[in-house]
């Protein structure tokens, strides 16, 4: 599956389609109206036995940061990038980017699934760009480069985040950086934890009379920076003023104006709400809500509840425990969620949380319902128009979850 996700982003973005892939789903925290309880707490202020790990985690970042700092402004350059004068250059780069994930994806398997999920993932990627460049696949690697970002995103934007990433301040103003359209420095500033600036930049955009409105929403914008305000920021007031603004532009098809007044209305509830103290009741009504719609509603008319549900969710779950049987039902509601609101097949993390929920649950009807959401999923996904080919292997995983769904299997395997 990995290798033909990856061979799937270089298609598209060769194609110059927009890799929207992100992110989205499985982001999370919105940091405001909800704190209240232990659960909902931020990991900031999770225990100190998970000190140790962040403090690895930052210095595994800086170093794939500096890496990708390298890396990034020259892949928008093609002949910078396949010029061979920089070859030894680009080689250290790559070598520390692998490097360094493979060191975070070691010591973040102790972490919460969804981290432990995506450090593999960059892990995996960083090590296919290495290889690819050192075998003379030089366009390939460039490509690639620019689809990690949305790796970075997706990590990122799982939990809320008071304030900038000082280190990554000056990023921005790399002149190649500079000199991109401002959708694509949103999802840099994402990328680096330029929160600010990337909330700003996407205003923009929201805003620019030259980019129609129904590209925007196509190309996953309108995903991205509520997913920012909502998970990362907590900020839904700022996100209503924004999307008040989107909405007096005239160029809104009637279906997208439909959505945009739904997320209004979601918003304006999310920022009278209280203190949120039973974070899964809440992320599972919203989540029946959104299915009692169905079929008359439009699904992207939940996106912001549903991005609020999963913002709960994870900060749930982000709180430094190890996994137990009791978040197995926070992890199938984000499954739920990302099968609904995940943007890419090939970068959803519906699959790590419904196999996690199984496992957490075997025998239990919890672990059931996952188990056929995955199996759908799964089979959905890789079947895409006409065929029905599930590659064998996740057949064969298919079948070992489905014995530990029914508990006819150890979960542990
Ligand atoms: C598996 C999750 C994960 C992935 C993937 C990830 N990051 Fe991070 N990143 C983090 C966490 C967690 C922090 C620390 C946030 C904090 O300080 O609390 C962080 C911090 C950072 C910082 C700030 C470092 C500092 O010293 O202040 C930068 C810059 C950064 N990441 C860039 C990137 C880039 C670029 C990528 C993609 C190539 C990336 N990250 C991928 C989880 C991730």
């Amino acid at each position: 599956m990995r290798a033909s996700r990856i061979a799937v982003l270089a298609a598209c973005c060769l194609l110059g389609a927009s890799c929207a892939a992100n992110d989205s789903s499985e982001s999370t925290a919105a940091a405001t109206p909800s704190a209240g309880t232990a659960a909902s707490r931020a990991p900031e202020s999770a225990k100190p036995a998970s000190a140790p790990n962040e403090e690895q985690t930052r210095e595994r970042m800086a170093e794939i940061f500096a890496a990708m700092r390298f890396l990034l402004p020259l892949s928008l350059d093609e002949q910078a990038f396949e010029d061979p004068a920089h070859s030894p250059a680009i080689r250290n780069a790559l070598a520390l980017l692998d490097e360094s994930s493979a060191s975070l994806a070691q010591h973040g398997a102790s972490r919460e699934v969804s981290f432990s999920h995506l450090a593999r993932s960059l892990s995996i990627d960083a090590r296919d760009i290495h290889e690819r460049y050192d075998q003379g696949h030089v366009r390939e690697a460039r490509y690639l480069v620019q689809t990690l970002a949305e790796t970075c995103v997706a990590c990122h934007s799982r939990l809320p985040a008071a304030s900038d990433a000082p280190r990554s301040e000056a990023f921005m103003d790399d002149a190649l950086v500079e000199k991109l359209p401002s959708a694509q420095r949103a999802k840099l500033a994402y990328a680096t934890r330029q929160f600010d600036e990337a909330l700003a930049l996407y205003e923009a955009v929201l805003a620019d009379p030259s980019f129609p409105a129904n590209d925007i929403d196509l190309e996953g914008h309108l995903d991205d920076y509520l997913e920012l305000a909502i998970r990362v920021r907590g900020e839904p007031a700022r996100a209503l003023a924004a999307l008040k603004r989107f909405t007096t532009r005239q160029d809104l098809s009637p279906t997208l104006r439909g959505e945009v007044r739904h997320w209004i209305d979601s918003l304006q509830r999310l920022t009278v709400r209280g203190p949120v103290t039973s974070p899964i009741d809440v992320a599972r009504a919203a989540i029946d809500r959104a299915e009692a719609g169905q079929p008359d509603v439009d699904e992207r008319d939940s996106l912001v509840d549903l991005l609020d549900a999963s913002a709960l969710l994870h900060r749930f779950l982000a709180d430094g425990r190890p996994p137990h049987s009791d978040q197995a039902e926070a992890y199938y509601l984000l499954g739920v969620i990302e099968t609904r609101i995940g943007r890419s097949f090939w970068l959803s993390q519906a699959e790590a949380y419904l196999e996690t929920a199984i496992r957490l649950a075997p025998g239990e009807p919890i672990a059931k319902d996952a188990y056929v959401l995955l199996e759908d999923f799964l089979v959905a996904g890789y079947s895409g128009s006409g065929g029905t080919f599930v590659p064998r292997d996740i057949r064969e995983k298919l079948e070992l979850l489905r014995k530990i769904s029914e508990g006819e299997a150890p979960a542990e395997s």
